[in-house]
């Protein structure tokens, strides 16, 4: 629901939050802001604090935050209108008519048709599947991986025959334009010869629902063993993967005790199909904060289930930390001989994958034997290396905890507990970690440890916040492509809009998820001095990181097998390219 600007100006100036928020708890002021116990989670020291400069609060421990209206609609517990309405009635304000804000209207609209057109392709695709000669390939495929006719039509999948222009002639003939088709990344634009052709060719489909049930985008796997395996529709308006989890749909209206986390699409379909019905993808990425905060709506505990080549790798890890800084439980399932979750059903059945689920391990005991990736625990050396780092990390978990994972160390190298317990003494405990609580409404949520690149993202926008010349600077370089986090790409675009913009006005038109991410910025209030330097810090680091990201890619490729020598050639002047575009 909108509400026409200058109305909502003035519903916010009317309803100073400080005002409104002293009516719930008692507010003391510390540095430039007001602090009080969460009235949304409980706790016993304050960690809620509240900016009359900008007219958002944030909380620390739980990470609500937002302006009056999200306030209102957390404590209250009211929808978005609701909320409105009812600082409307507070204030003595009328109800305004909806509005006619043009631009607003003209992004919703488009965002319509593209929904409408990936919902066309969806059923092109499906059609496709089913057209006796078209569709043999993918049936005969389908048929081969044990996709029954009920499962195509419960995950929705299709065949994407081999031709350049079957989906783009059937949909301009239903009246969608190229632009709509290749902004939703259905068509691919090829800039020599100028012209468009279907993006996905000769693959299975596996469209991307989202949790209203709209198709977002689409998975598309090659039919036989060549490269890239699967390709996916990237960032489009109406899809980002760092948001989405692949079948979270299917639970919107059920009461879960748990969700199961895998890999990919097939692992879904795989467990469904032998009736392990909760599974969601996180589709081949590092876990985002995004997607643990949409697991969090539906479950308190989650298992990870990712493949057996996949535990222990870095990314695994920090994923589970953001799960854990959610407040979510966390348990690791983990596979033996490589295989995934799809393969180990097949073999084993739902029973086995249940017996598998109840002895899985909790989160630190996962971690304690990731500290054993790599090393040989039959050998003196890696077996003290392994004891060492294990150690440091038991010492860092609450005391009551500390014993069981000694033991299991012990266990695994034959060291006696007491000495494994001097050991971590000695390590003073270098990794911060404690338990999370869970109390009313709002969970309390460790401090996830941002990553670096959250943190250089947050601290650009404050100085573009405080400063027009940051955002000048930002707009020319183009500091937006660099951003990662949805919300704070979009601030900065509205930035570059109006410099002047009133933080509490522009979050009170955000979902929650999108406001909370904005407040982070209450994290580090004040902390910027000079914007336009602290500008030009942030975008330099960024763009280092970019370049890494993309060295790393092209390295990758590399190390492909049967690379042509044209292949190799071009890929090593690219990596030179990147390495002389570094210095
Ligand atoms: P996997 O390689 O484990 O594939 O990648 P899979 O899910 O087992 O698929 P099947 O069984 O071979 O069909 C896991 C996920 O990583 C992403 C996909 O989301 C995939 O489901 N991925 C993988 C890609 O996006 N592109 C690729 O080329 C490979
Ligand atoms: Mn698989």
């Amino acid at each position: 629901m909108a509400f026409p600007a200058a109305w909502l100006d003035e519903l916010l100036s009317r309803n100073e939050i400080v005002s409104v928020v002293s009516s719930y708890v008692d507010l003391k002021p510390k540095g430039r802001r007001l602090w009080a116990c969460c009235p949304l989670h409980g706790e016993k020291t304050p960690s809620f604090s509240v900016s009359p400069d900008k007219q958002v609060f944030y909380c620390f421990g739980c990470h609500a935050g937002g302006s009056v209206i999200q306030f209102i609609m957390a404590m209250e517990r009211l929808t978005y209108g609701e909320a409105v309405r009812h600082l409307a009635e507070r204030a003595g304000m009328e109800m305004p008519k909806e509005t006619d804000d043009r631009e607003l209207q003209l992004m919703r609209a488009h965002k319509n048709r593209l929904y409408e057109a990936t919902r066309a392709a969806a059923r092109y695709y499906f059609e496709c599947f089913t057209d006796p000669t078209l569709g043999k390939p993918g049936r005969d495929y389908a048929a081969q991986r044990g996709l029954t006719a009920e499962i195509v039509k419960r995950f929705g999948l299709g065949y994407a025959p081999d031709s350049w222009d079957g989906l783009m002639n059937r949909l301009t003939k239903q009246g969608f334009t190229k632009k709509e088709l290749l902004d939703a990344g259905l068509l691919v634009h090829n800039e020599d010869k100028n012209s468009d052709y279907d993006a996905y060719r000769g693959r299975m489909i596996y469209p991307i629902i989202g949790v209203n049930g709209q198709v977002l985008g689409f998975g598309a796997r090659v039919l036989d063993d060549s490269k890239p395996k699967y390709i996916n529709t990237g960032d489009t308006p109406i899809y980002n993967k760092r948001n989405n989890l692949y079948g979270l749909y299917l639970h919107k209206n059920e009461k879960l005790a748990d969700l199961i986390m895998v890999e990919g699409y097939m692992d879904v379909i795989g467990l469904y199909k032998a009736g392990v019905t909760n599974a969601v993808a996180s589709l081949g990425t590092a876990l985002t904060q995004q997607q643990a905060r949409l697991l969090r709506r539906y479950v308190e505990t989650v298992y990870i289930a990712y493949d057996g080549d996949a535990a222990g790798q870095n990314a695994t890890v920090r994923g589970l930390d953001i799960l854990k800084g959610e407040g979510l439980e966390v348990r690791v399932i983990t596979f033996p001989d490589d295989l995934d979750p799809d393969e180990y059903v097949q073999l084993y059945g739902k029973s086995g994958f249940d017996r598998l689920k109840e002895n899985a391990q909790t989160l630190n005991e996962f971690k304690v034997r990731t500290y054993a990736n790599g090393l040989n625990l039959s050998d003196e050396n890696d077996r003290e290396r392994f004891a060492m780092r294990a150690c440091a990390f038991v010492a860092s978990l609450q005391p009551i905890e500390q014993g069981r994972y000694y033991k299991l160390i012990a266990d695994m190298t034959g060291y006696a507990v007491e000495a494994l317990e001097a050991q971590g003494t000695r390590s003073g405990g270098m990794i911060v970690n404690d338990a999370p609580t869970r109390r009313g409404v709002f969970r309390r949520r460790n401090d996830a440890p941002d990553e670096a690149r959250t943190v250089t993202e947050r601290t650009l926008l404050a100085a573009c916040l405080i400063d027009p010349a940051a955002t000048a600077y930002a707009r020319r370089e183009h500091a937006d492509e660099l951003i990662e986090t949805e919300p704070f790409k979009a601030l900065l675009v509205a930035l570059y809009r109006d410099p002047k913009l009133q933080l509490a006005q522009y979050i009170a038109e955000l979902d929650q998820a999108a406001a909370e991410t904005v407040s982070t910025l209450l994290r580090d209030d004040g902390a910027v001095q000079n914007g336009l330097r602290t500008a030009e810090d942030c975008i330099r680091k960024l763009r280092a990181e970019r370049g890494q990201e993309q060295l790393s890619a092209l390295q990758k490729r590399l190390s492909e097998p049967n690379l042509s020598a044209e292949e190799r050639m071009e890929l090593l002047q690219k990596i030179q390219q990147q390495i002389k575009a570094k210095r």
